[in-house]
């Protein structure tokens, strides 16, 4: 595997593209906020998703649905000006880009102009594609979202793996390519069977980043507070949890309490 990719100094969509090619992973991890996205882009993370996410772990919201365009540009702005190098993509959030390409594209160039992102996602497959070429065509880059589209949970009802049935894997096939052929210069699926993720990453030209989607992808996403062991509610099982934050910030605030009430903090050397 090359890894000639993690020295670039600024990653493009045409990065990406060249990382499928060469078979190297593309790591992206969701941030919402300055210090977070500053930590992160000094990692080498590849890409820096602000996604809608940020309505249930920044806002506390059950669904992703509340979360306005205003907050994610607001978001957006805090994120891009901590990154130097990874590829900041932002979600378009719920009501901004159905049913109406037009209101799509000035969403879109919102985001764009007034959080100086590189480039917007959005959920769905033929049902948006509208939205996706108009925006397209002003020279914006799209990742599209299929599988488990979040924004879309009052149409299911329920989060458990997509595209289980037939009909349902072919249309999600069926998207993928339309979604490549509409110039989408990336695709997440969202927890949906391994065999079949792995069967549009094979089959389409743009790299394909999973979450739940198994490992034969082109790369992978987590939102960070879950694989930080912030949001310790939520345990779905392609969630792989690198720290214990919750506890560890649990532990701090208790010894920074037990301190001030038994007047170990301020010392003396911590004073004027
Ligand atoms: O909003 C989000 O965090 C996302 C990821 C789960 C891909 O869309």
């Amino acid at each position: 595997m090359s890894t000639s990719y993690r020295n670039v100094p600024k990653v493009t969509t045409h990065v990406l593209q060249e990382m499928k090619l060469q078979g190297e992973k593309i790591a992206m991890l969701t941030a919402y906020d300055y210090s977070f996205a500053k930590i992160l882009d000094g990692t080498g993370i590849d890409v820096i998703l602000v996604g809608d996410s940020a309505s249930n772990v920044m806002a506390g919201h059950s669904s992703t649905l509340p979360i306005t365009l205003n907050e994610m540009i607001y978001h957006a702005s805090s994120v891009v000006r901590a990154v130097r190098r990874a590829l900041v993509v932002v979600d378009m959030p719920f009501g901004t880009y159905q049913g109406n390409s037009k209101e799509a594209l000035s969403s879109a160039i919102r985001i764009m102009k007034e959080s100086g992102a590189d480039a917007v996602k959005l959920e769905g497959g033929k049902e948006v594609i509208e939205s996706v070429d108009r925006i397209l065509s002003a020279g914006i880059p799209v990742m599209g979202h299929l599988g488990l589209t979040p924004q879309s949970i009052h149409k299911f009802g329920t989060y458990v793996v997509r595209a289980t049935t037939e009909e349902e894997a072919i249309k999600l096939v069926e998207d993928a390519h339309l979604l490549t052929r509409s110039g989408c210069f990336s695709i997440v699926l969202e927890k949906i069977p391994a065999k079949l993720a792995a069967k549009v990453a094979s089959e389409i030209k743009i790299p394909v980043i999973g979450i739940g989607a198994g490992r034969d992808v082109d790369g992978q996403v987590l939102v960070l507070h879950d694989m930080l062991g912030i949001t310790i509610d939520f345990s779905p099982r392609f969630l792989r949890r690198y720290n214990n934050l919750a506890e560890s910030v649990q532990g701090s605030v208790t010894a920074y309490i037990n301190d001030v009430k038994s007047l170990d903090f301020p010392n003396e050397r911590e004073q004027y």
